[in-house]
């Protein structure tokens, strides 16, 4: 055979050829974006390191929230930042805390949002940790009690799915137990599987104010030279009882999601964390790169790696180059 008849060009001749036989499709119902909600009032606040992004209290939630049902974007992933920190992070499950009330106010106010709640006890601790303390260790069995007492009073005030961040072992069977005995069977949990201990989390923690006190994550979060141990987080949180997996950043582990597509029959969720969305921001205004190109070109590349889904901080724009016809 020879070579010389074989001409890849010719499918790329024409701007909508090259869309017939695009290998790769993306939808807006595919995309979740991220909120923080901070308790207190009239809090609109621009995070420094996330240009663009904000810490909304409950009362200016709309203003979000309008945007997104406008996008055609109807699942969010909520954090929720509390007044008060404490060794056990408390505010994580009371019944009245930031993200309770404010999942009790979406689902009254925008019943046509799926809410998914991120289940960690870092944004409310006082050392910063996701789980509680034995002297300067972060204590796997206590910590995922409270976790799965998080997840429970979410589901609760109404999130429609939960979502682990700790890394924590055993926490998604913990939860999944919690939520079958409590008549919570039909609620899926969306585990963080493979989630890395990464520099990509900087301006989140920023966000957040969820910075460990002392140390890193590294002893529950991830080491990013191992791949294969993602697939065995992966392999343990389907026997636990997750319905969808994730993995975490996205940009930097795009093999992971090709392993987790290729090994796992389960739905898989990437997670473009806010490092990624500061370093797009941050080339565009120094006028390096052109900001809506890259959102594309690595918005695509999450997809062609395996993702079913994105959450992403850039979903409105995204959704927006998929309606324009730029990308999908
Ligand atoms: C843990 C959590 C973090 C993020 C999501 N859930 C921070 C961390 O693990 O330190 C990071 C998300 C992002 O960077 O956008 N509560």
């Amino acid at each position: 055979m020879k070579t010389k008849e074989f001409r890849l060009r010719r499918l790329r001749g024409r701007d909508g050829l090259r869309k017939l036989v695009r290998e790769t499709r993306l939808s807006v119902s595919s995309l979740i974006f991220p909120i923080f909600v901070e308790e207190g009032d009239n809090i609109y606040n621009e995070i420094k390191a996330m240009p663009g992004q904000f810490r909304y209290s409950i009362d200016n939630l709309p203003r979000i929230l309008d945007r997104l049902i406008a996008a055609g974007i109807r699942s969010i992933m909520l954090f929720g930042i509390p007044k008060e920190k404490d060794e056990v992070g408390s505010q994580a499950y009371s019944e009245n805390g930031i993200i309770q009330e404010a999942i009790r106010y979406i689902k009254r106010e925008y019943p046509e949002l799926y809410i998914i709640t991120d289940v960690c006890l870092s944004e409310y601790t006082s050392h910063g940790h996701c789980g509680i303390l034995k002297g300067e260790e972060v204590d796997n069995d206590p910590s995922v009690d409270l976790i799965a007492k998080s997840a429970l009073s979410h589901v609760k005030a109404g999130a429609d799915m939960v979502a682990p961040s700790d890394m924590m072992d055993h926490r998604v069977g913990a939860i999944r137990e919690v939520f079958d005995k409590s008549g919570f069977e039909n609620i899926p949990i969306m585990a963080y599987s493979a989630k890395y201990s990464s520099s990509f989390y900087g301006p989140f923690r920023e966000a957040a104010g969820s910075a460990p006190a002392f140390g890193n994550r590294k002893t529950y979060q991830m080491d990013y030279h191992n791949r294969r141990e993602g697939l065995q987080e992966g392999k343990l949180d389907i026997l636990e009882g997750a319905d969808i997996l994730m993995v975490k950043p996205a940009l930097a582990y795009l093999d992971l999601i090709s392993d987790f597509r290729r090994e796992f029959d389960h739905p898989l969720c990437a997670y473009s964390v806010s490092g990624e969305y500061s370093m797009i921001k941050a080339a565009a205004a120094a006028n390096y790169m052109n900001e809506k190109e890259l959102i594309a070109e690595t918005a695509v590349s999450i997809f062609r790696a395996g993702a079913d889904m994105l959450l992403t901080y850039y979903a409105i724009e995204i959704a927006e180059l998929i309606k324009d016809g730029i990308i999908g």
